[in-house]
């Protein structure tokens, strides 16, 4: 370059410095939920001893018939493109699973394979102009709402509250719906309460959807664990298929988090959407991971029962001791695996997580990071061993006990 420029052009320090982040990016925050898992981790590494009631994923291992299908799908040198929306067998398998267990009326041409954040990232993505509202409950997953506002939407919150099992019932839904909403978001079984909704709920969201021409992602995740009552999935009841985006995946039934893989369930005008937008970001998840969610599919079923069976277990010792801890109060949610308690000690959740982890060397996640409705609450996950929870109840018991004497 000798240094001569076309006219026009301008030097670095001749116009206002370019800010890297853009518009969209206002008001999104890291994940409060990533950064519980790396405080725990760094903690770990360092060698001190943590029980973590943070963690969002099953502490079992990935069934080994499921592993030993992805080895043999490397060993046979299966590391290339595969179909964008998926291999053919494994959108065919996730097809036939979602009309035997859901009832949705699905064929193989409505299934993109996805990781499950992916899926709603894509579907968000794909459907919300600038401006348009997207309803959810607060607490909520953390990730929707930073979704939401990426994609230029604007959340509209629905409080869900402790007396009503946090379930979202479509009343409340009813009161926040504007000319502009659009999206409903539904989470059953959901992260962070643990709550699951009742068909009569179910039909009820499904009604107002229909009778305001809106579009629903039920994020179905948790399926599998249900411990009380039975699953419905919004895209079997009549009518609602056509409107609706299912999400699911392996990470929580099959002890998957690791894997990435997961699946969006859409009619076809939503899936030609979706579709563009996986192929222009990750065009398709891992070749080798979907060799093991077909085994997944197709093997036995029964780490799964065995996982929920032992989760039930869990979920009722750490409600029972929560309980008993003075301060402390608990439903008793009947799915996924989190519960998400209350307390009544005079400070925010995210003092009340420090004060554990350092007191107590007990990680939980603060109940403000679901959202404004989740402060006064902690969220804490059962994926771990009883003994843990019986020994981190009784750390939280000695750790709470000491705030009492501070005289708070
Ligand atoms: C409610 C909910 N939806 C979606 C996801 C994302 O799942 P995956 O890790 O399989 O992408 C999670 C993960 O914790 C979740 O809790």
């Amino acid at each position: 370059m000798d240094g001569s420029m076309a006219p026009g052009l301008w030097r670095a320090g001749e116009r206002d410095r370019v800010d890297f982040r853009a518009q969209r990016m206002r008001g999104v925050e890291l994940s409060g939920t990533v950064k519980a898992a790396d405080i725990v981790a760094k903690l770990k590494a360092q060698g001190k001893e943590v029980i973590s009631f943070s963690v969002g994923e099953p502490d079992f291992p990935t069934p080994a018939h499921i592993c030993d299908a992805a080895k043999q799908s490397l060993d046979r040198g299966e590391t290339h493109y595969v179909s964008s929306n998926g291999i053919p067998e494994l959108r065919q398998l996730i097809a036939q699973k979602s009309q035997r267990d859901n009832k949705i009326p699905c064929e193989a041409k409505h299934v993109i394979v996805t990781p499950a954040k992916q899926a709603i990232f894509e579907s968000i993505l794909a459907s919300i102009d600038p401006g348009d509202e997207v309803v959810l409950t607060d607490p909520a997953w953390v990730s929707y709402e930073p979704i939401i506002r990426m994609a230029g939407g604007k959340p509209v919150v629905v409080a869900v509250d402790a007396r009503d099992e946090f379930r979202m019932l479509p009343e409340d839904v009813a009161s926040v719906l504007t000319p502009k909403t659009k999206l409903l978001i539904v989470n059953s079984p959901n992260n962070p309460t643990g709550s699951v909704l009742r068909e009569q709920d179910v039909r009820g969201l499904c009604d107002l959807a229909q009778d305001k021409d809106l579009w629903v992602l039920s994020d179905e995740i948790y399926e599998k664990l249900v411990f009380d009552g039975q699953h419905h999935s919004l895209a079997a009841q009549p009518g609602m298929f056509e409107r609706t985006v299912t999400v699911n995946g392996f990470s929580k039934s099959y002890a998957m988090t690791g894997w990435r893989l997961g699946w969006v369930v859409a009619p076809e005008p939503a899936l030609n959407e979706i579709s563009k937008v996986q192929q222009h970001s990750i065009t398709h998840p891992t070749s080798f991971a979907q060799a093991g969610g077909i085994a997944a599919l197709k093997g036995p079923q029964k780490s799964i029962e065995e996982m929920a069976h032992e989760f039930r277990a869990r979920r009722d010792l750490i409600v029972e001791g929560l309980n008993k801890i003075p301060g402390w109060k608990c439903n008793k949610p009947q799915g996924a695996f989190y519960v998400f308690p209350s307390y009544d000690f005079p400070m925010n959740s995210q003092e009340l997580s420090d004060h554990l982890l350092q007191e107590a060397g007990v990680a939980v996640t603060a109940g403000s990071a679901f959202g404004r409705a989740g402060e006064g609450h902690v969220r804490m996950s059962y994926a771990n061993s009883r003994a843990n929870l019986q020994k981190g109840l009784e750390r939280i018991g000695e750790a709470c006990a000491k705030l009492g004497q501070r005289g708070r």
